[in-house]
């Protein structure tokens, strides 16, 4: 009763909508441009929203619905949407033309703003995506070392090159995406983290393997930290044996504070892959590192490493807003630490309400990512192996689209706070998941 009377109001509420959706599904496979933007609703009969402006934390769509919006552009809008600053800059740069295919000073001034902030970072190559980054990241580890094989982490998202889709949608090895190699084929190796799993794969492969690459939050994955102690040993033990160590900081670089994740952890990799809040929401990839491995890219290399030569790496409009953006977050600790705050508080009630009232759903994140899970049962504290066993995505389905209906818009349940959240738009998000939590962990499908 629960999920037809909310696929009724929505539907109702959303006509425009639902009329453009009609024509995306002739237009494009499944109806959209990236695979998660169904929200999941296809799986419950539902179809999802089309946005027409964003403003701060809100979102709204072409009926005019308004969302305090958690999704944050894939987490690249930490400063919510919109934000004048950057707006009046990039404008302002408009007015010179915005794409020339040649070098500008600005990819120089972002680079020096990131090598700056970022003592692992020595050297850096701009591109326009994080799928690009990690796969040039593995290309240039493999060059280096002159071995083969990658690690990368289970239910780990580093964009769908060929290089990395290999065991994305969780812990087992689900089935291979048509049109790829199989992993051995591909010479990847996939492991779970915090476990031992990666150190037996150090032990039985060291001559071969180049690189281990994984996020030190698992974002796509559902907002898994992985162990601070865990990546210190794993530090030691590919430097030990001559294995480069990569972090893909796509999502938590620049996120917690005003420099990549690594520096606080205290762990510095040899490669790091950036993207989302270094280009101000504008699209952007970096690959960052050791000099001499980042170097190999240089035309000047004796076997130069090919990676890059995108028409629009280094795309000015994508480096005038990521230097606005980080000259902004310069001077917003505060504003990290509060968001930060924010979000550990968010997902503590939560996870302390879902508990108490046995509830399918848990939180997961790390200060201001924060997502939610469904599951087919409540589970006290569920561990990251079952949270993966025992997901429920129609469930998720029905979460997403009850937030919909009360004017929330997330992706993972949620997705992160941005500085454009207010303690009151918080508050509101708690009290809403609170409201929806019990109809959504009792329904039954079929
Ligand atoms: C950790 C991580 N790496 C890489 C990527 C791919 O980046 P992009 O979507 O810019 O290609 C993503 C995208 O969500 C990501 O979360």
């Amino acid at each position: 009763m629960f999920i037809k009377e909310e696929l009724q109001f929505y539907e109702k509420n959303r006509p425009k909508s639902k009329e453009i959706w009609k024509k995306a599904l002739e237009t494009l496979p499944g109806g959209i441009s990236h695979n998660i933007r169904t929200f999941g609703l296809h799986l419950i009969g539902g179809f999802p929203v089309f946005i027409n402006s964003g403003d701060g934390p809100n979102l709204k769509d072409i009926d005019d619905n308004e969302y305090i919006d958690c999704w944050c552009g894939h987490f690249a809008m930490i400063l919510g949407h919109n934000p004048p600053e950057i707006r009046e800059r990039v404008k302002e740069y408009l007015a010179y033309g915005w794409h020339f295919g040649t070098n500008t000073e600005y990819q120089v001034k972002l680079a020096e703003t990131i090598i700056k902030s970022n003592p692992g970072i020595e050297k850096i190559r701009f591109c326009v995506t994080g799928t690009e980054a990690t796969m040039y990241a593995s290309r240039l580890a493999r060059a280096f070392t002159k071995k083969r094989l990658i690690a990368k982490a289970k239910a780990g998202w580093h964009g769908a090159n060929d290089t990395l889709s290999y065991d994305i949608g969780g812990l087992k090895s689900v089935e291979l995406s048509p049109g790829l190699l199989k992993a051995e084929q591909a010479g990847i190796k996939t492991f779970e983290i915090n476990s031992e799993e990666i150190f037996h794969i150090i032990k039985e492969n060291s001559n071969e393997l180049a690189a281990i690459i994984l996020e030190p939050v698992l974002g796509g994955g559902g907002g898994f930290p992985a162990d601070p102690e865990y990546l210190k040993r794993l530090r030691e033990e590919t430097e030990r044996n001559g294995i480069l160590l990569i972090f893909d900081e796509v999502i938590t670089g620049y996120r917690f504070t005003n420099s990549l994740f690594q520096n606080e952890l205290g762990v510095i990799p040899d490669l790091t892959t950036m993207g989302k809040i270094v280009g101000g929401g504008f699209p952007i990839g970096a690959i960052g590192g050791r000099k001499e491995i980042i170097d190999q890219s240089s035309p000047d290399a004796v076997n130069q490493v090919l990676i890059g030569g995108g028409t629009f790496s280094g795309y000015p409009l994508s480096m005038i807003a990521g230097l606005k953006t980080l000259e902004i977050l310069n001077n917003s600790q505060k504003e990290y630490s509060r968001i930060g705050q924010e979000g550990d508080r968010l997902l503590n009630n939560l996870n302390q309400f879902f508990n108490e009232e046995k509830l399918k759903i848990i939180a997961k994140g790390h200060k201001s990512i924060i997502m939610l899970h469904a599951l087919t049962k409540w589970i006290e504290q569920p561990t990251m192996r079952e949270i993966f066993e025992f997901k429920d995505r129609k469930r998720e389905a029905l979460l997403q689209l009850a937030l919909f209906n009360r004017n929330i818009s997330g992706l993972h349940g949620l997705g992160s706070i941005s500085m454009a959240h207010t303690h009151e738009n918080v508050a509101k998000i708690q009290e809403v998941v609170e409201k929806i939590a019990h109809p959504v962990s009792q329904s039954e499908f079929n």
